[in-house]
Order: structure tokens, then C-alpha cells, then sequence
């Protein structure tokens, strides 16, 4: 026989390169703790069930009490040889206590033990990633607070259409953010389901008490079916697309700001601390760090392709194919909480340039919709009063004249409608102002969006 735990039916070893390819131990040792804490679970139920005699579960509990300090001292040592994090621990545990460690693992299979990590390893990450999510809201909310009346071309098509708050811009990330949060959040319910005491497939013959280690693990319920237990990642797939959707969003506040801070634009300034020069021209100041947010969505969405890949076409119950499933979860939940953690100070050490965003609606036709509406509230058909506008627009780009600019007479001859009062219409500032249909860039209904916003995130 072969000296490994599954040994006992093995005449041969695999060579030390297949053993290193078979092995996880090199990244599943990030779950180390919650291995421990569910074997910890584990064996107190074997005892309090009678499947273990109370000394038994009592010393294996406390050696592995010890293992659970020695790998926060960060003194565990890990061996490929033992595969992976759950062999390893138990080899560490039989060092230690002896032949009695043998008995952990009653009535529990690797399959239901790496399910069980896996899933608490997630939902022990959940909250940190909502609250991340939660700390780049409140400084986004901290600046559309400062910028309700800071207007800016709004644009469609990157053409500029209307002139809007820079605030309200501010908060439609906030609301992105919100639903990403609230996906995380929903996440939980089906991350918080226990599979422990699926044992292998079958469940186990063991009178276990699989309410008790769900329990004790914090899991909020326990898997109907031990055939679903062992094989559901269903979970890290939500996981992370969930993550995919956050980069997405992230990804397109990037590619605003690295627009934004380009010498054409001029709207904002990254801050000195969030940028990095060039190492041969000596004038460079570029958004490097929004950059990778938005290069880095890449390997989220690979992440989230990788697992659905793996998962399609698997068999029940338990496949090594599974063992796929852990490093692009670990890969994006590092990328998301350093992407969250830089964009946010990177938002709250930004330079708005509040003038060069008003001097870029005052000579763009950005109010031609305000003539249109103008026009259409005095009676005439809104078709109509778009080809009217039009016309002005025409004339006004051939000779360089803004519609505030034209005077009255010219502005008559295209419609008898038009009276003197038009021109406050035309002002950009009374354009966003007048705008307080709900949910619009008027500064109220902007107003009305961030208080919202500090209430959810007081009662978060
Ligand atoms: N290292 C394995 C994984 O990550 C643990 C489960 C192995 N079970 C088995 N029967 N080979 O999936």
C-alpha cells in the first residue's frame, strides 16, 4: 500500500510532476480557516451526537483549536505531498494528537468538507465586498452633494446632447452601485447553505446532526439533497457574475475619468497621488490606476466564463474538474476589493474643474431641445417644433452663432411663437434647474436622490 490517506488499494504513486498537478494545496490554502473552523463543526457534533466518545472529539477539538492559533501566528507549513488544504490540515492535526485524528473524519467525505470551506469562505467575503461597495457610494455621494449645481454636457453617443448636474452624473454610479450591492447581498442566501454531512454522495449511515453544524457554522440553511450539496457551485457562479456586472460598472466610470483628465476634455484632474508619469516624456501625467480598473474587468469576466465552462456538462455527483472552481473566485474577489479600494481614492482626491465643464455647454447647441420645448409648450407639435430648431441649429453652426446668441428678429422668422421670455429658457443652468420630473437632472430632484441615498446607507 501507498502511504498517502486514500493509500490503502494503491500499489504506485504518481510521478512528483503529476502529484504537483493534481495538487491544490498551492492556492486552496487560502480557505485554511475555514477548513479548520469546519472541522472544528465537524467533530464537535461527532460528539455531542455519541458517533465519537466525548474524549476523542474533545482532543481532536483541541488540537485543532491549536492549528486554528498556530495559522494565525502564520506558522502552519504546508506540503504539496498532501494534496491539498483538507489533507493537510488533517496530517498537521495527526502530527500532533496522534492516531485519534483519524477519527475526524467519521461520517465526512473531502466532498462535502471542500464544499463546505468553499462555501465559507464566500460567505465570509460577502460582507466585505458590500461594504467596500458601500465606502465608494458614500464618497460618490459626498460628491454629487458638492456638485448639484455644477453642470456639465451631458452626452448620448459621446455627441453632447444635454446639459445635466454633475451631480446627478455622480449618482447614477451610486445607483449601479446599489444593485451590485444588493446582488451580493442576495448572493448570501444561496452561498449560506450548508453541505456538510452530504458526506461523499449519499449522505452517511452516521446518525450526524447536520442542523448542529449548520449551525455552529453560521449557515443560515442546509442542503435538501446530498447529491446537490457536494455538486452545486451555483453560488461562486452568482459570485461571479455578480463580480463581472461591479467591474462592468467600474470599467465605465474608468473610461469616463481617463476621458475626462484628457487634454481635449479638461473636466477633471486626477489627483498626483492616483497618476503616474512617463518614464521618457517628462510632461506626462496619466490615469494609469483607472486604466487597470478598466483592463482588469478582463480577467473577471475570464474568471466567471472559466467556471460556467467548468461546471457545464458535469456529471453528479463529485468531479476533480471541481477543483477549477477556486482560483477565479480568489482571483476576483482580489481584483474587485483592490479595484473598489483604488476607485475610491481615486473619486475622493479628484480635481473637478467646474469651469472648463460650464464653459463646455455654452456654445454647443446643448439647448436646442430647450427651444424645442419652448416652442412645443406654446402649442406647436413637437415634430414641428424640432424641424423649426433645426433650421435655427443649421444657421446658427454656419455662422458660428449660438441660439442664445441670435437675435430675437432671427429667431422669430423661424417661428411667430417666440417672445422675448425664451432666452432664460435657454440659459443651461435653467435648463437643468427646470428639469424635476422624478428622477431627472433638475438640481431638486437631485437633491431628492442624494437624501435618499444617505438613508440607505445609514441603515446599511
Ligand atoms: N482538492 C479537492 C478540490 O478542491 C478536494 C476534494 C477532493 N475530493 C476527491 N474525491 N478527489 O475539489
Amino acid at each position: 500500500a501507498v502511504k498517502k490517506m486514500w493509500g490503502g488499494r494503491f500499489t504506485a504513486v504518481s510521478p512528483e510532476f503529476a502529484q504537483e498537478f493534481g495538487a491544490s494545496i498551492s492556492f486552496d490554502q487560502v480557505m485554511a480557516a475555514e477548513d479548520i473552523e469546519g472541522s472544528i463543526a465537524h467533530v464537535t457534533m461527532l460528539g455531542t451526537t455519541g458517533i465519537l466518545p466525548q474524549a476523542d472529539a474533545d482532543k481532536i477539538k483541541a488540537g485543532l483549536l491549536e492549528i486554528q492559533s498556530e495559522l494565525a501566528a502564520g506558522k502552519l507549513e504546508f506540503d504539496v505531498a498532501n494534496e491539498d488544504i483538507h489533507m493537510n490540515i488533517e496530517a498537521i492535526l495527526t502530527a500532533k494528537i496522534g492516531p485519534v485524528a483519524g477519527k475526524l473524519h467519521t461520517a465526512r467525505s473531502r466532498n462535502d468538507q471542500v464544499a463546505t470551506d468553499f462555501h465559507l469562505w464566500v460567505t465570509h467575503r460577502l460582507p466585505e465586498v458590500t461594504a467596500a461597495i458601500s465606502k465608494l457610494q458614500a464618497v460618490l455621494v459626498q460628491l454629487a452633494e458638492a456638485n448639484v449645481e455644477t453642470i456639465l454636457p451631458g452626452t448620448t453617443h459621446l455627441q453632447h446632447a444635454q446639459p445635466i448636474s454633475l451631480g446627478h452624473y455622480f449618482m447614477s454610479y451610486y445607483s449601479m452601485l446599489q444593485r451590485d450591492k444588493e446582488r451580493f447581498q442576495f448572493n448570501q442566501q444561496h452561498a449560506s447553505i450548508s453541505p456538510l454531512g452530504a458526506a461523499a454522495l449519499a449522505g452517511t449511515t452516521f446518525p450526524i446532526d447536520r442542523q448542529q453544524t449548520a449551525d455552529l457554522l453560521h449557515f443560515n440553511s442546509v442542503y435538501t439533497n446530498s447529491l446537490d450539496a457536494v455538486s452545486d457551485r451555483d453560488f461562486a457562479v452568482e459570485y461571479l457574475s455578480n463580480a463581472a456586472l461591479l467591474m462592468m460598472h467600474l470599467s465605465r466610470l474608468s473610461e469616463e475619468l481617463i476621458i475626462w483628465a484628457s487634454f481635449e476634455y479638461q473636466y477633471v484632474e486626477l489627483d498626483d497621488a492616483y497618476s503616474t508619469g512617463s518614464s521618457i516624456m517628462p510632461q506626462k501625467k496619466n490615469a494609469d490606476y483607472a486604466e487597470l480598473i478598466r483592463g482588469k474587468v478582463g480577467r473577471v469576466y475570464g474568471d466567471l466564463t472559466s467556471l460556467l465552462t467548468v461546471m457545464k456538462g458535469l456529471p453528479l455527483a463529485y468531479n476533480k474538474d471541481m477543483q477549477e472552481d477556486k482560483e477565479g473566485v480568489f482571483d476576483a474577489t482580489t481584483t474587485i476589493m483592490g479595484s473598489l479600494h483604488v476607485m475610491t481614492g481615486m473619486m475622493s482626491t479628484l480635481h473637478i474643474k467646474q469651469d472648463n465643464m460650464a464653459a463646455a455647454v455654452q456654445n454647443d447647441f446643448s439647448n436646442a431641445t430647450e427651444l424645442a420645448d419652448y416652442l412645443a409648450t406654446k402649442g406647436l407639435p413637437f415634430r414641428q417644433a424640432h424641424a423649426v430648431v433645426g433650421q435655427l441649429v443649421l444657421t446658427g453652426i454656419k455662422t458660428h452663432t449660438p441660439l442664445q446668441d441670435m437675435p430675437l428678429t432671427q429667431l422669430q422668422a423661424a417661428s411667430d411663437l417666440i417672445e422675448a421670455d425664451v432666452y432664460k429658457d435657454l440659459d443651461p443652468v435653467v435648463a437643468v434647474a427646470r428639469r424635476t420630473s422624478f428622477g431627472g437632472t433638475g438640481f431638486d430632484s437631485v437633491r431628492a436622490q442624494i437624501a435618499l441615498a444617505q438613508k440607505q446607507l445609514e441603515e446599511d
